[in-house]
């Protein structure tokens, strides 16, 4: 059986209703498209834990910051559907930008936990942008699981908590980040990275081993991220904008090593923004 394409909101719902009536459970696996196996593996774990699996590709522009990063922003929905269905899942919703935010829109979701670091510290709103649209497909689809992938952690956090404020009825499944096999952490964004930078952005990664390393040796933590990102930087491909360890389960910076440490990154190299975390 063929996957089935939904674009406007009247349809999933429709679809949200059906299911409900059945007692079928939904896990919704929200992307903006350029899937990758790390979407597939998403997938894969939407059917292990519910009936019906929705897909939803939709390019959200309230989250790109920047123009250029939105216009280029890698997709193509003919080879997506075509993953997606051969990875079994049961709908492709597809709504078009006029679908999502028609013109008299007016409403946003404010965030205001886990904000001002990391990312949203280099990429303000976006995280906005992305429990807005969130928020609208968990309700849209009915789903009663969402899977999220770990790579973009800080995202995941602020929608666990998101879901727990607004009392939507959803339970969050996180996965683990999917690696190529030189240990880059997959993104759409990485088919943008021109040749010779593709050979070079798993140095981001290994970067990332060596810290943690340094660190479970004995070196404290500013010095091992201090002293590691100056190596990564010292041939002038790399630009850092974050190394830092937190605690994966409230985001606050950490001296010393404990259990939930996290060592989160992101770094430009050739126009590319690479980002990455691993536990410690
Ligand atoms: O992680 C992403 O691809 C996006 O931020 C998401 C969750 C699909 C929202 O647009």
């Amino acid at each position: 059986m063929s996957v089935e394409i939904i674009r406007d909101v009247t349809g999933i719902r429709a679809r949200a209703t059906e299911l409900k009536k059945n007692n079928k459970t939904v896990c919704l696996v929200p992307t903006m498209g350029g899937l990758h196996a790390g979407h597939l593996s998403l997938i894969a774990k939407a059917r292990e834990v519910a009936d019906h699996v929705v897909v939803s590709i939709f390019v959200n522009p309230k989250q790109f910051n920047n123009p250029d990063d939105l216009k280029t922003y890698p997709s193509d929905e003919e080879d997506d559907v075509k993953s997606i269905e051969k990875e079994g899942a049961d709908v492709v919703f597809i709504p078009s930008v006029e679908e999502m935010y028609p013109q008299e829109f007016a409403t946003d979701v404010k965030v205001t936990a886990g904000i001002d670091i990391l990312c949203d510290a280099h990429r303000p709103g976006h995280f906005g942008g992305v429990a807005t649209v969130v928020t609208k497909l968990f309700l849209q689809v009915g789903a009663d699981y969402a899977c999220f992938g770990e790579k973009d952690y800080q995202q995941l956090f602020i929608i666990e908590r998101l879901v727990d404020d607004l009392n939507i009825p959803i339970k969050i499944i996180p996965a683990p980040t999917v690696r190529e096999k030189d240990g880059l952490a997959m993104s759409s964004r990485n088919a943008r990275l021109k040749k010779a930078d593709r050979k070079l952005a798993p140095k981001l990664h290994k970067t990332m081993q060596k810290i943690k390393e340094d660190i479970h040796n004995g070196v404290d933590i500013e010095t091992a991220c201090a002293a590691n990102q100056q190596k990564l930087e010292s041939t002038g491909d790399f630009k850092v904008e974050y190394l830092e360890v937190r605690c994966g389960k409230k985001m606050v910076l950490m001296k010393e090593l404990g259990s939930e440490c996290r060592l989160f990154a992101a770094a430009w190299l050739g126009g590319v923004r690479l980002i990455d975390n691993i536990k410690l």
